[in-house]
């Protein structure tokens, strides 16, 4: 055991108290009352009770949305900023108390949720809090001395975002952000595993003073509360951040109204490493592009193609690593992997790593929940996998767990093409040092993103999603600006 670190005082108080719904800046149980608990995935134990929001709810937050909507777009951008500058500012200033949240309702080290989770979080609420007085139209060079014309952007009104449990804060700022620098307002319905973090964020949004009915928060189910969001017809867009099978989903919803949708979904990304490369570095980002987080992470580095000439040594390398992890509490500062968010999870990670021994892969590390004092919770061991089948579920699912599953190849050629025989198309990662080369398959790979000699970096300035089955639409960036706007063309006769 590394230092247990203590619960802050904040945080028990939060924890004893019955979660509700913010909608239109008020505090309201669900209309049909119901609640549902949420669980510390590291002891399987309730941690409180939360408002289980459903159509209902919903129809009531875009009413609040949409009557917040004409004062918030009409604001002067600099006020919009200042507000939401005080936002992140109070963000930081309970910086220990949202990360203890995380750690308590998604079960992430202490590190990953201080120097990660709400760390980013915060950077990116301040990158798009300097948005709204650099939104600008364009005048454009038409073909005819008669006319002024110019266009200018808008919001689009009432948006969703709907967040998933693996990194929720995250997910969560990545939305919240543009929207509202763009002068949207939002309802977010987070995910059921992991509500608190952003009701906490709706008391902050509240105390930095941005007005009621502005930032929505619904917590509920997805099939209600999440699917009542995605069908109304008074929201003009949803950002959302899961599964591929809810994605879709989503996209039929959307057709009642037409709304916007940009999707985040999963992925099965590629790391490849060449016989050129730095092999200590690379066995490392290997290590880390598939166990950060568990494994449950959506650019999670889940195929490995290892040139044959090293392929033995990175194995043993990346075997002996993965066994000396330690598994464990989030509030244990020695701890490095945290447990999977459910019990549901688990079965599925374990359903597919029966799957790959019955399709006869080679299990090299790992492969079982982990019992004796953490059996209360649902941790697992990190699992390798070596020689299965290129087409074998484990070699082409998503399995948002930590389980790896690794490759040998003989040529680059070789190598591209196994990597891109998949449906999704998320991240890539590639370890050489021919520079050619390395450029060479930034070009092809199917990937929003491609890592050269890293992994898994992402920054506020730097757009990211997906292709294929992984996703449409950018998240970050100031492209994604666009995304939380309508472009309207102004033609003056002169
Ligand atoms: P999910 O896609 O069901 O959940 C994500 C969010 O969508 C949650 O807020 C949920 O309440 C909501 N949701 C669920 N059904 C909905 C519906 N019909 N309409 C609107 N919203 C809905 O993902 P889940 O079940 O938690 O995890 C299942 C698998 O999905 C994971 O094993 C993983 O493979 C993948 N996943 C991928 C993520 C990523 O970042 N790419 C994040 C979470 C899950
Ligand atoms: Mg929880």
């Amino acid at each position: 055991m590394g230092e247990l670190i203590p619960i802050h005082p904040d945080v028990e108080a939060f924890l004893k108290r019955e979660q509700k719904l913010l909608i239109g800046g008020q505090w309201a149980a669900a209309a049909s009352g119901a609640t549902f608990e949420t669980l510390n995935p590291a002891t399987g134990q309730p941690l409180t009770v939360c408002a289980a929001g459903d159509a209902e709810d919903i129809d009531r937050a875009v009413q609040a949305a949409q009557r917040a909507f004409p004062a918030w777009a009409a604001l002067m951008p600099n006020q919009r900023e200042r507000l939401l500058h005080r936002f992140a500012d109070l963000m930081e200033a309970h910086k220990t108390e949202l990360a203890q949240l995380e750690v308590l309702d998604n079960g992430k080290p202490w590190n990953a949720a201080y120097n990660v989770e709400v760390h980013v979080a915060i950077n990116q609420m301040r990158y798009y809090a300097g948005f709204p007085t650099k939104l600008t139209g364009e005048t454009y060079a038409i073909s005819s001395p008669d006319f002024h014309v110019y266009s200018v952007r808008q919001p689009l009104g009432v948006c969703g975002a709907i967040t998933p449990w693996n990194y929720s804060l995250v997910m969560a700022a990545q939305k919240i952000g543009p929207a509202l620098a763009a002068g949207n307002t939002l309802i977010l319905k987070p995910a059921e595993q992991t509500p608190l973090t952003a009701i906490r964020l709706a008391e902050l949004a509240l105390e930095a003073g941005i007005p009621e009915g502005v930032f929505n928060v619904v917590t509920g189910f997805g099939e209600t509360a999440g699917a009542a969001l995605t069908q109304h017809h008074g929201v003009a867009k949803i950002a959302f951040t899961g599964s591929t099978e809810v994605g879709k989903r989503i996209v039929g919803a959307s057709a009642g109204n037409l709304k916007h949708v940009s999707l985040e979904l999963g992925g099965k990304s590629p790391l490849i490493i060449f016989d050129d490369a730095d092999i200590h570095a690379a066995s490392q980002a290997a290590l880390w592009a598939i166990f950060a987080n568990s494994g449950q992470n959506c650019v999670a580095g889940s195929r490995l193609y290892v040139q044959r000439s090293i392929y033995d040594t990175v194995q043993s390398a990346l075997a002996a690593a993965a066994c000396a992890l330690k598994v464990g509490y989030g509030l244990d500062t020695s701890t490095q992997l945290g447990p999977l968010i459910s019990q549901t999870q688990l079965d599925r990670v374990l359903g597919y790593i029966e799957a790959g021994k019955r399709d006869g892969a080679a299990l090299i590390a790992g492969g079982s929940r982990i019992g004796g004092d953490l059996a209360g919770g649902y941790f697992m061991q990190p699992t390798i996998f070596a020689d299965a089948a290129d087409d074998s579920l484990i070699a082409a699912e998503e399995i948002f767990g930590p389980v790896l599953t690794m490759f040998a190849f003989d040529n680059e050629e070789e190598v591209v093409q196994r990597a891109n025989a998949s449906r999704f198309g998320l991240a890539a990662g590639v370890y050489t040092n021919n520079l050619s080369r390395a450029h060479r398959l930034a070009r092809t790979l199917n990937a929003g993103v491609v890592w050269i000699n890293t992994y898994d970096w992402f920054d506020p300035a730097v757009p990211f999603g997906g292709m294929g089955e992984s996703g449409y639409g950018r998240e970050l960036g100031r492209q994604v600006m666009e995304m939380y706007t309508e472009l309207k063309s102004v033609w003056v006769k002169l």
